[in-house]
C-alpha cells in the first residue's frame, strides 16, 4: 500500500468526474462520424413496433437493450453513491455495467465500498472490473486481481488501453512496454473473459488484430467522438500549451467499426461500440455497422448527476424506444439484421460508400 499515490487517485477520480460534469470535454473538430450513415426506409416492414426485439445476451446474462453503461467510476467517497445509482439503473433495465478503474483499489482498501456497492444493487447483471493496460504490463500477482474481481463478482475484466490519456495526464504513466504481453499472461491467467477497450481515442484493425492474437474475445473500440480524454487531461495538465494540438487525436468511432469488424470473418468476437454514442438512433447505426453491444459513458452521467435518477431513467427509455423504432421503420426485428438497414447518408459532404459499408466480399 502506498498512500501517497493512493491519495492521488483518489483526487484524479474525483476532478475527472467534475471536468466531465463542468467543462464541455467533447471533440472540437471531430465526430463519432454516424452522421454518415442513414437508414433504408422501408414502407412495407410487414412487422408491428412490437415485433422489433432489442434484447440481446452478453457474457451469459440477458440484456433488455444492448447497452453497456461504460466504466467511470470508483475509488473516492462519492463514487459510492454515482455507482449505486448507476447500477441500479442498470438493474432495473438490465443493462451491463463496467465500474471505473480499479487501481486506487489495488493501492488501498479504503474505497473498496465504492465498487462492491455495485453487486449490492445489480445482483445478477453483467458487471466487469477495470484496470489499466500500464498496471497490467507489469502486474505478476494475480491475487491481486482477483481481489478486485471478487469485490464485485464480475463477470468480465476489462483492461482499458489510453496512451494518450497517460501521455497527457500529470501523473501519468507513458510505459506501454510489455502491455500486449501482459494482456496476454491475463487472458491466459483468469477464468473470466477480458475485454480490451479504449477510453475514446479509438482502436484500429491493426491493433484489434494483435489483441486476437493473443486471445482477447471482446474488443470495444472507444473511439473518436465523444468525450475526449485528451481534452479532460489538458484541462488537468499545466503544461497544457504544449499538448493543445492533441485534444481531438483519435479514430472515429463509425471508421473503427468499419474497420474492425472485417476482422470476425476470420475470427468470431463480440465487438462493442463506445465513444461518442448519444442516442437509440446512433446506438442503431453502430449495430448496423457491425457492433454486437454499445456503450455509453458521459452523456448518461451527466443526465444522472445534473437531472437526477427519474430522468436517467427516462434517458434509457428513449433510447430504447428510438432503436425499437428504427428497427419498425427498416422492418428489422433483430438487432443482428440491422446491417441490412444501413445506407450512406445522402449529403453533399458525405464520401461513404455502399461498399465501404457492406465491404466487398
Ligand atoms: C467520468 C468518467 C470517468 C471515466 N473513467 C474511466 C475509467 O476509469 N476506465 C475506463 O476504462 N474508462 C473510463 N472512462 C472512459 C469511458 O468508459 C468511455 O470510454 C469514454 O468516456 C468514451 O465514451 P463517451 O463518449 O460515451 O463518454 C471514463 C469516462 C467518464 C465520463
Amino acid at each position: 500500500m502506498n498512500p501517497e499515490q493512493s491519495n492521488s487517485t483518489v483526487s484524479r477520480k474525483q476532478q475527472h468526474v467534475e471536468l466531465c460534469l463542468e467543462r464541455d470535454v467533447t471533440f472540437r473538430t471531430k465526430t463519432a462520424g454516424f452522421e454518415n450513415f442513414d437508414f433504408a426506409y422501408n414502407a412495407l416492414p410487414e412487422m408491428n413496433l412490437e415485433d422489433a426485439n432489442a434484447s440481446t445476451m452478453f457474457l451469459g446474462k440477458h440484456l433488455r437493450i444492448p447497452l453497456m453503461v461504460s466504466s467511470m467510476t470508483g475509488g473516492y467517497p462519492d463514487a459510492e453513491r454515482i455507482n449505486a445509482q448507476l447500477a441500479e439503473l442498470c438493474q432495473t433495465y438490465r443493462l451491463a455495467m463496467g465500474v471505473g478503474s480499479m487501481r486506487q483499489a489495488l493501492e488501498s482498501t479504503t474505497h473498496h465500498s465504492t465498487f462492491s456497492v455495485t453487486r449490492t444493487y445489480a445482483p445478477d447483471i453483467p458487471i466487469c472490473a477495470n484496470i489499466g493496460a500500464a498496471e497490467i504490463a507489469v502486474m505478476n500477482d494475480y491475487k491481486q486481481l482477483y481481489t478486485l474481481i471478487d469485490l464485485i463478482r464480475a463477470d468480465a475484466l476489462i483492461i482499458h488501453l489510453n496512451p494518450l490519456q497517460e501521455l497527457l495526464q500529470p501523473e501519468g504513466t507513458p510505459k506501454y512496454r510489455g502491455v500486449l504481453q501482459g494482456i496476454e499472461r491475463t487472458v491466459k491467467e483468469l477464468d473470466i473473459p477480458v475485454i480490451v477497450k479504449e477510453v475514446g481515442a479509438g482502436i484500429s484493425a491493426s491493433v484489434a488484430q494483435r489483441l486476437l492474437d493473443v486471445g482477447v474475445r471482446i474488443i470495444d473500440v472507444a473511439g473518436a467522438g465523444g468525450t475526449s480524454w485528451a481534452g479532460v487531461e489538458i484541462l488537468r495538465n499545466t503544461k497544457r500549451e504544449a499538448f493543445a494540438e492533441f485534444w481531438d487525436i483519435g479514430i472515429p468511432t463509425a471508421q473503427c467499426l468499419l474497420q474492425v469488424r472485417e476482422l470476425k470473418k476470420k475470427t468470431p468476437f463480440t465487438l462493442i461500440a463506445s465513444g461518442g454514442i448519444t442516442n437509440g438512433v446512433e446506438m442503431a447505426k453502430a449495430l448496423g455497422l457491425g457492433a454486437d453491444l454499445c456503450g455509453i459513458a458521459r452523456p448518461l452521467l451527466q443526465v444522472l448527476l445534473n437531472e437526477g435518477q427519474h430522468a436517467a431513467e427516462k434517458k434509457i427509455l428513449d433510447w430504447e424506444l428510438q432503436l425499437r423504432s428504427v428497427m419498425f421503420v427498416t422492418g428489422v426485428p433483430t438487432i443482428q439484421e440491422l446491417h441490412v438497414a444501413l445506407t450512406p447518408a445522402n449529403t453533399a459532404k458525405n464520401k461513404t460508400t455502399t461498399t465501404d459499408i457492406y465491404g466487398v466480399y
